[in-house]
C-alpha cells in the first residue's frame, strides 16, 4: 500500500463519519511563540480544544505536516524521521457536555480499529494496545473504560497493557508534572503494530512489551482523551471533553506492508531511487531521504537557513546532508579541491523527486526556491568548511569537546573532523564524541520541553490585531507592487508582525510609504473583518488568497475585510482569529524591509 493511498483512505473514512477535512497548517506556527515547529496535529487547534468554536464544526480530520527537531541525530535507523505527516481526527466536545456532534472513547477506538483492519487491511491479531493506569497522587483515575472498549472490540486481555503517565498521558509538554498551568492534557490509548518480520540484527527477549525499544512493536496511533487542564495544585476538568487522535502516516503505511523499515515506504523509495548510485550506504540514503524531504517542506513554508530559531535547525539539516555526502563521496579531505563536484545537481534531482512524490497532495512545494537556497547554503558551507580547517590547524589536540565545538560551529561531521585533523585527532573516539553530543542534545531537548512552559498559543489582543494587520499588509503589497507578491511566511508576536513574500528586489522608500499609507487608510475607514464558511469551489471563486493552500476540505473559512464579500478589500482563506473592525488597529508602521533569500523579502511592522 502506498503512502498516498493510506492518507486518502483515512480522510475519506473520517469524512464519511461526519468530519470536515481541514488543511494542514504551516510547519511554522503563526501565532505561537511557544514552539519553533508544528510537531503534532493538535497544536494549531489548541484554541478550539480549549473551547473556541471552530468554523468547520465539532468533527475535524486532516493530515498535518509535522517536524520534530529532537529526532535529527536519531535519523539513520529504520524508523526515525524529522518530518512526518500526522493523520488526525478530533471531536471538540462530546455529547455529555451538550455537543451532539461530538463523540468519546467508544466511537474513537472503534473507528480507528475499523480503519486499520477494514481500510488498511491490518489484521487485529498483530495489534497490541495500551491504556493509562492512573495516578493516585494526582487524582487521575485508571482508564478502565478504554480497556473495556478494546475488549468489546475483540482485542484480547493479554494484548491490553496499562502504563503510567510516562507513557499513557499526553500533553504538549509531556507528563503531568511538566505541564504549565492552563495547559490541556489527558490519558491516552496507543495502538502498536507487531511485526512478524524483524530485522536480522534485532533480538527480543521474553520480557519484550509494546513500549520496548527493540523494534518488534511500533506505535501507529494515539487517541488522547483530552479532558483536563492543569491548575495550580492538580487538575480540573475542561469545559469540554475532546478526542485528539494522531497517527504517523509513514508508520501506518509501513505497518500496512508489514515492513519494519519506514524508509521502504514507496515515497522514500522514490526519493532514494534518485540518489546517485555511488551513495549506496543505507544510513546515508535514509539521512538524505529524510532531510531532503524536511528541507523541501520547511523552505516551502517560508523557513530560511540562519543562525537562530527555525532557520538554525534548517541549516543543521542542510549541512548534515552536505557533510554526509562529502564523507561518502570523497576519499580525502586534505584539500578543498577534493570537495565533490556536481553535488548541487544531484541534490536538485533529489529535491525534485520529493516534490514529484508529494505534489498531488501538496501542490505548493516550491522547488525553485529550494534549489536557490541550497546553492547559497552550499557556498556558505564551503566557507565554514574552509574556516573549520583553519581552526583545526590552530588546535593542538582534538578530543570529544573540541570536536563537538567544531561540529556545532562549523557544521563539520565527526568523520570529516577525524579525516582533516589526522594525528591531532588520534584520541578522538566516536563513542566519546557521541556521548558529548548526547549531553548537549539532552540540554537542547530540555530546552524544547521548557518551551511549552511559556504557556498557550498566543491569542492575546495584540497578536490578534497583528494577524488582521497582516491581511491588510498582504493586500496593500499586492496593490503597490503587483500581484506577483505572494505570501511566503508570517510570524506574529504581541510586539510586531513579520511577513515574508515573493518579490525580486529591495523596496524603495516610496513603495514602503505607499504600502503604509494604504494600510493606514484601510484602518481609518474602520472596515469590518468578517468570516464566512463556503464550499471550496465557491470560496475559490471569491478570489480569496490562499497561497498556503494545500488540500482544503469541502468547507473552507474565508476572512474578508469590507462590508460585502464581493467588493471586500482583502479576502483570504484563514481560520482566524481576527479583530472585528480595522478601526481597532492603531497606526501601522514598517520598521524593516530586508532580503531573506533570492526573490523573497521580509517586512517587519508595528502597530502604534
Ligand atoms: N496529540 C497526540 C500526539 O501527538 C495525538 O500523539
Amino acid at each position: 500500500m502506498t503512502l498516498n493511498d493510506v492518507r486518502k483512505k483515512y480522510l475519506k473514512f473520517f469524512a464519511e463519519r461526519g468530519h470536515v477535512v481541514i488543511p494542514s497548517a504551516s510547519l511554522v506556527p503563526e501565532n505561537d511563540q511557544t514552539t519553533l515547529f508544528t510537531g503534532s496535529g493538535m497544536q494549531p487547534l489548541l484554541p478550539y480544544l480549549l473551547g473556541r468554536p471552530h468554523p468547520a464544526g465539532q468533527r475535524l480530520a486532516n493530515s498535518q505536516k509535522c517536524f520534530r527537531s529532537e529526532d535529527i541525530e536519531a535519523v539513520g535507523d529504520n524508523r526515525h524521521t524529522t518530518f512526518f505527516e500526522m493523520l488526525g481526527n478530533w471531536s471538540l466536545g462530546d455529547p455529555s457536555t451538550g455537543v451532539q456532534a461530538g463523540y468519546w472513547k467508544e466511537e474513537q477506538l472503534k473507528w480507528f480499529l475499523a480503519f486499520l483492519t477494514e481500510e488498511v487491511g491490518i489484521s487485529k491479531e498483530r495489534l497490541a494496545v495500551t491504556c493509562f493506569e492512573g495516578d493516585e497522587k494526582l487524582g487521575l483515575p485508571r482508564d478502565t473504560e478504554s480497556a473495556q472498549v478494546w475488549q468489546k472490540l475483540g482485542i484480547p486481555k493479554e494484548r491490553i497493557f496499562f502504563y503510567g503517565a510516562g507513557k499513557n498521558w499526553w500533553s504538549r509538554s509531556g507528563v503531568p508534572e511538566n505541564m504549565p498551568v492552563g495547559e490541556p492534557g489527558g490519558p491516552d490509548s496507543e495502538v502498536f503494530y507487531e511485526f512478524t518480520r524483524v530485522e536480522h540484527d534485532i533480538k527480543f527477549g521474553e520480557h519484550c512489551h509494546p513500549n520496548c525499544d527493540c523494534g518488534r512493536f511500533m506505535e501507529i496511533g494515539n487517541s488522547v482523551f483530552m479532558e483536563y487542564r492543569k491548575i495550580e495544585n492538580g487538575f480540573e476538568k475542561l469545559s469540554q471533553r475532546n478526542v485528539d487522535f494522531g497517527g504517523g502516516l509513514e508508520r501506518i503505511t509501513a505497518a500496512a506492508n508489514n515492513e519494519p523499515d519506514v524508509f521502504k515506504v514507496d515515497i522514500f523509495q522514490k526519493i532514494i531511487s534518485n540518489l546517485p548510485s555511488a551513495w549506496r550506504d543505507t544510513r546515508l540514503q535514509r539521512i538524505v531521504a529524510d532531510h531532503s524531504r524536511a528541507i523541501v517542506f520547511l523552505i516551502s513554508d517560508g523557513v530560511y537557513p540562519s543562525n537562530k530559531g527555525a532557520g538554525y535547525i534548517l541549516r543543521r539539516l542542510m549541512r548534515r546532508v552536505f557533510a554526509q555526502i562529502q564523507v561518502h563521496q570523497a576519499t580525502s579531505f586534505s584539500g578543498l579541491d577534493t570537495l565533490p563536484q556536481g553535488v548541487q545537481a544531484d541534490l536538485q534531482a533529489i529535491f525534485t523527486a520529493v516534490v514529484h512524490a508529494y505534489e498531488n497532495f501538496y501542490p505548493r512545494l516550491d522547488v525553485s526556491t529550494v534549489n536557490t537556497v541550497s546553492r547559497d547554503e552550499w557556498e556558505k558551507f564551503r566557507e565554514v568548511f574552509r574556516k573549520g580547517r583553519k581552526e583545526i590547524q590552530k588546535m593542538e589536540i582534538i578530543e570529544a569537546r573540541e570536536a563537538f565545538y567544531l561540529s556545532e560551529s562549523f557544521g563539520l561531521s565527526y568523520e570529516i573532523i577525524k579525516d582533516i585533523a589526522g594525528e591531532k585527532a588520534l584520541n578522538l573516539k566516536k563513542e566519546k564524541f557521541d556521548e558529548e553530543f548526547k549531553k548537549h542534545q539532552q540540554i537542547s531537548r530540555a530546552g524544547l520541553e521548557q518551551k511549552f512552559k511559556g504557556g498557550l498559543a498566543d491569542t492575546s489582543e495584540m497578536s490578534v490585531k497583528y494577524h488582521t494587520a497582516t491581511h491588510l499588509l498582504h493586500q496593500a503589497l499586492r496593490d503597490a507592487l503587483g500581484t506577483e507578491v505572494r505570501q511566503k511566511g508570517s510570524n506574529i508576536t504581541p510586539e510586531r508582525l513579520r511577513f515574508d513574500f515573493t518579490f525580486p528586489r529591495k523596496m524603495t522608500d516610496e513603495e514602503k510609504k505607499k504600502v503604509e499609507d494604504i494600510v493606514n487608510e484601510k484602518i481609518r475607514e474602520s472596515l469590518p473583518m468578517q468570516n464566512v464558511i463556503l464550499p471550496l469551489a465557491e470560496a475559490e471563486k471569491t478570489g480569496a488568497l490562499h497561497f498556503f493552500g494545500e488540500k482544503y476540505g469541502d468547507q473552507v473559512s474565508v476572512y474578508y475585510i469590507g462590508r460585502d464579500l464581493k467588493i471586500a478589500y482583502s479576502k483570504e482563506f484563514c481560520g482566524g482569529p481576527h479583530v472585528k473592525n480595522t478601526g481597532l488597529l492603531g497606526v501601522f508602521k514598517i520598521t524593516k524591509e530586508e532580503a531573506v533569500s533570492a526573490g523573497v523579502r521580509r517586512i517587519k511592522a508595528v502597530l502604534a
